[in-house]
C-alpha cells in the first residue's frame, strides 16, 4: 500500500469538465451548495422526485447506529420504476435492451416490462408469497432476473439475489439464512460459450433448504423445456416461469410499502466465515439510487446506459435495475463474458446499441488494456459521452487508457466509491462540475459526509487513514439480517459513532479522496469481495487439510489474487493433484470466484506468540518480497522454510 500511496502522490494530471458537457449536465455547482445548507432538506428534495402513496412525517430518525428515513411514508418501488412512466412519452420507450451471450436479443419497453412484472407478481402471490416473505433469485443475467426483483417489490416481498456463479452450498446457506419461501432460477446460463446448469445447482442447494416451498424455472435454453439434463422438474415444487405467467393477468395493484420496510437482503463477505445479509429498505434506498443515477450518470431520455455488473452484486441492483428504471432510462443488459466470442465483444455491443454511458470495473479495464487497442479500435465508439468505474481503486494508468482509448479523450470519467452496505454511490465526481484526477474518486456526493480518521479515531484532514461516515445517509444498510449485534460490531465499534467502511484512504491538499483499498480481512478479487475466513473455512473442511491461511497478493488484472497457505494432516502428501483438488474443493464450496490462484503447502504457519497468523508475512512471501519484521514470531524458522519453498517454485 505504501508503494501505491507514493505513486498516487505523484499523480498531477487534472481533467476539468468539458464545457460542452457542463452546459447541459443534470448536475450543477448549486447542488453542492443546496446540500451543504441542510442535508436532510436536500434528501427530502430528492425524495420528492419519487411517487409516494403517502407522504412521510419525518425525514430522518437517527438513533445511532440505527437510522429511519422518510418515516411514515408509503410507496412502491415497482410503481416508481414502471407505472408512473406509462402515462407519458416513456410508455413505448425501451426499458431493457438485452443481449444474450450467444447473440440472441430482446427489447422490453416500459409497457412490456410493466406487464411482465405484474404477471410475475401475480404468480408469486399464487405460490403463497406475501408481504415480507423472502424470495431467493439465482439467475443468469436475463431480463427475467430484473422482472423477478421488480415483481417482489410490487407485492412487498423481500428479494435475496444470489450471484449465478455461486456454488450450490453458497446458495443453500443464503437461502437458509433468509428462510426464503421461493427460489427463482433458470434451466441454464451462458458464460464463455459454456452452458451452466443452474437448475441442477439449485436442486443440489434445495436438498438442504427446508423453507423452500416452490421453485420457479426460467427457460433460458431455446426449446429447453423437457431437457432433463438441464432441468429435472420436481412435481408440485417446480414450475416453469413461462407457464405460470401465461396463466396470470397483467393487472396487479402495487402493494403500498412502508418507507422502512425491507426491499432486499444481499449477502456479502465479511471478516468472519459467514456471509452477512445486508438489509436495505425502501424509501431511502430508492431516493439515493435514483438521485445518484440522475446526477452521476447524467441520464437523459435519449441515453443508452450500460452498467456491466451482474444483478447478483449491489451494483446490478442499484445501477442496472432500480436507479435507471426509476429515472425512465434505457438500460442495456449483456449476459456473457467480455471476450466471447472475441475480445471486442464490449465494443461491438457499444457500437451496435449506441451506448452513451458506460459503467464498468477497473479489473475489466486492465484486461482490455492488456488485450490491446486493436479491439476497441475496430469499432465506432463515438456514441459514448460518459464513462464510469466502480469496484476497486482504478490505477491512474488504467484511468488514462480508459479516457483515451474508450472515451476518445472527450468523455468525463466518474470513479464512484461505494459499497453493498452504502446502497448507492457515496464518493464521486459530478460530471460537468468536478475536475477529476486519475485515480481519485474525488469528493462526497451532495448530502454525504465522509471523514478520514487516524488509528485513534481522530479526524484528520490530510494524509492517510481510515474512511468513515459520521452521518446517516438514505441508502445505508439498516442492519445485518437477524444479527443486529454483528451490525453494531462490524461497522460501528472500531470508531464509536462512525460507520467504518473497512477501507483505507488518503485525502490530498484539495480535499480529494484516494481510496487505497481494504484494511480488514476482506479481499477484492476482480472487484468481488471475498473474505479470507470464508476461503479458509472451505479449505479446512477438506479431509486432508489441518490448517489454512489465505491472503491476497497483487495481481496485474484482478487487482488481488488469492494465495492459500495450507498445512496438511498427518499422513497426507503435498502433491500437485492435491493442489488441484483443493482448488476444485473451494470452487464447489463457494464458487469459482473464490478459487485460489496459488496453494503453498507448509509444515506450519507463521504465528505470533499469541497464536495469530501473520498474514502480512504470508503476503510478503506470496508476492516474493523480502521478509518483513519477524521478531514477534513464535517460530521464525517457519517463515524461512516457506520462503525457500516459494523461491524454488519461482525458479
Ligand atoms: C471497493 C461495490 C476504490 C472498496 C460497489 C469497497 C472501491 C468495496 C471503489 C465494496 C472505488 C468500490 N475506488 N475502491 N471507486 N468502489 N471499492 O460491496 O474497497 O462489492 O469497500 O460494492 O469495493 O465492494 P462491494
Amino acid at each position: 500500500m505504501d508503494a501505491q500511496l507514493s505513486t498516487l502522490l505523484f499523480e498531477q494530471r487534472r481533467f476539468p469538465p468539458p464545457p460542452e458537457f457542463a452546459a447541459s449536465a443534470n448536475a450543477g455547482e448549486a447542488l453542492y451548495r443546496s446540500a451543504e445548507r441542510d442535508h436532510e432538506a436536500f434528501w427530502a428534495e430528492q425524495a420528492r422526485a419519487l411517487h409516494w402513496i403517502r407522504p412521510w412525517d419525518r425525514v430522518l430518525e437517527w438513533n445511532p447506529p440505527h437510522a429511519k428515513w422518510f418515516v411514515g411514508g408509503k410507496l412502491n418501488v415497482s410503481a416508481n420504476c414502471l407505472d408512473r412512466h406509462l402515462d407519458g412519452p416513456l410508455r413505448n420507450k425501451a426499458a431493457l435492451i438485452w443481449e444474450g451471450e450467444p447473440g440472441d436479443r430482446r427489447v422490453l419497453t416500459y409497457w412490456d416490462l410493466a406487464r411482465e412484472v405484474r404477471k410475475a407478481a401475480n404468480a408469486l402471490k399464487r405460490l403463497g408469497v406475501g408481504k415480507g416473505d423472502r424470495v431467493a433469485i439465482y439467475m443468469p443475467l436475463v431480463p427475467e432476473a430484473a422482472i423477478a426483483m421488480l415483481a417482489c417489490a410490487r407485492i412487498g416481498a423481500v428479494h435475496s439475489v444470489i450471484f449465478g456463479g455461486f456454488s450450490a452450498e453458497s446458495v443453500r446457506d443464503r437461502v437458509n439464512d433468509a428462510e426464503a419461501k421461493v427460489l427463482i432460477t433458470a434451466d441454464a446460463g451462458y458464460r464463455r460459450g459454456q452452458v451452466l446448469p443452474l437448475k441442477r445447482m439449485a436442486d443440489a442447494a434445495m436438498a438442504g433448504t427446508p423453507s423452500i416451498r416452490h421453485c420457479v424455472v426460467v427457460r433460458r435454453r431455446p426449446g429447453g423445456e423437457g431437457d432433463e439434463a438441464f432441468a429435472q422438474m420436481t412435481e408440485g415444487r417446480d414450475h416453469w416461469w413461462h407457464r405460470l405467467l401465461d396463466a396470470e393477468s397483467a393487472e396487479c395493484e402495487p402493494t403500498p410499502v412502508d418507507a422502512e420496510d425491507l426491499l432486499f437482503i444481499l449477502y456479502t463477505s465479511g471478516t468472519t466465515g459467514k456471509p452477512k445479509g445486508i438489509v436495505h429498505t425502501t424509501g431511502g434506498y430508492l431516493t439515493q439510487v435514483a438521485a445518484t443515477t440522475r446526477y452521476v450518470f447524467d441520464l437523459k431520455p435519449e441515453d443508452v446506459f450500460w452498467c456491466t455488473a451482474d444483478i447478483g452484486w449491489v451494483t446490478g441492483h442499484s445501477y442496472v435495475v432500480y436507479g435507471p428504471l426509476a429515472n425512465g432510462a434505457t438500460v442495456l443488459i449483456y449476459e456473457g463474458a467480455p471476450d466471447w466470442p472475441e475480445r471486442d465483444r464490449f465494443w461491438s455491443l457499444v457500437e451496435r446499441h449506441g451506448v452513451t454511458v458506460l459503467y464498468t470495473a477497473p479489473t475489466a479495464i486492465r484486461a482490455f488494456m492488456k488485450w490491446g487497442t486493436e479491439h476497441p479500435g475496430r469499432h465506432d465508439l463515438s456514441s459514448l459521452r460518459l464513462l464510469g468505474s466502480v469496484g476497486e481503486p482504478i490505477n491512474p494508468e488504467a484511468w488514462i487508457w480508459y479516457h483515451t482509448h474508450i472515451g476518445g479523450g472527450r468523455c468525463p470519467i466518474v470513479d464512484t466509491w461505494w459499497q453493498t452496505e452504502t446502497g448507492g454511490i457515496m464518493i464521486t465526481p459530478l460530471p460537468g462540475v468536478t475536475t477529476t484526477k486519475p485515480g481519485s474518486a474525488t469528493t462526497p456526493f451532495p448530502g454525504i459526509t465522509a471523514e478520514l480518521v487516524d488509528t485513534a479515531g481522530t479526524v484528520i484532514t490530510k494524509g492517510g487513514g481510515f474512511l468513515t461516515l459520521p452521518e446517516p445517509w438514505p441508502g445505508m444498510l439498516r442492519t445485518i439480517y437477524r444479527d443486529d449485534q454483528r451490525y453494531r460490531d462490524t461497522y460501528w465499534s472500531r470508531f464509536p459513532g462512525r460507520y467504518f467502511a473497512g477501507d483505507g484512504a488518503k485525502l490530498d491538499e484539495d480535499g480529494y479522496w484516494w481510496i487505497l483499498g481494504r484494511v480488514d480481512d476482506v479481499l477484492n478479487v476482480a472487484g468481488h469481495r471475498i473474505g479470507t475466513m470464508e476461503v479458509e473455512s472451505a479449505l479446512v473442511e477438506h479431509s486432508s487439510v489441518a490448517e489454512a491461511a489465505v491472503v491476497g497478493r497483487a495481481h496485474e488484472l484482478k487487482g488481488q489474487a488469492l494465495a492459500a497457505f495450507v498445512t496438511l494432516k498427518d499422513g497426507q502428501h503435498p502433491t500437485s493433484e492435491l493442489k488441484d483438488d483443493l482448488k476444485a474443493h473451494v470452487t464447489q464450496k463457494i464458487g469459482a470466484i473464490a478459487r485460489p490462484d496459488d496453494i503453498f503447502f507448509s509444515a506450519d504457519l507463521p504465528k505470533t506468540r499469541s497464536g495469530k497468523i501473520m498474514r502480512r508475512l504470508l503476503k510478503d512471501i506470496a508476492e516474493g518480497r523480502a521478509l518483513g519484521d519477524t521478531t514477534t514470531l513464535a517460530d521464525p524458522n517457519v517463515v524461512s522454510r516457506l520462503k525457500e519453498m516459494y523461491e524454488e517454485k519461482e525458479g
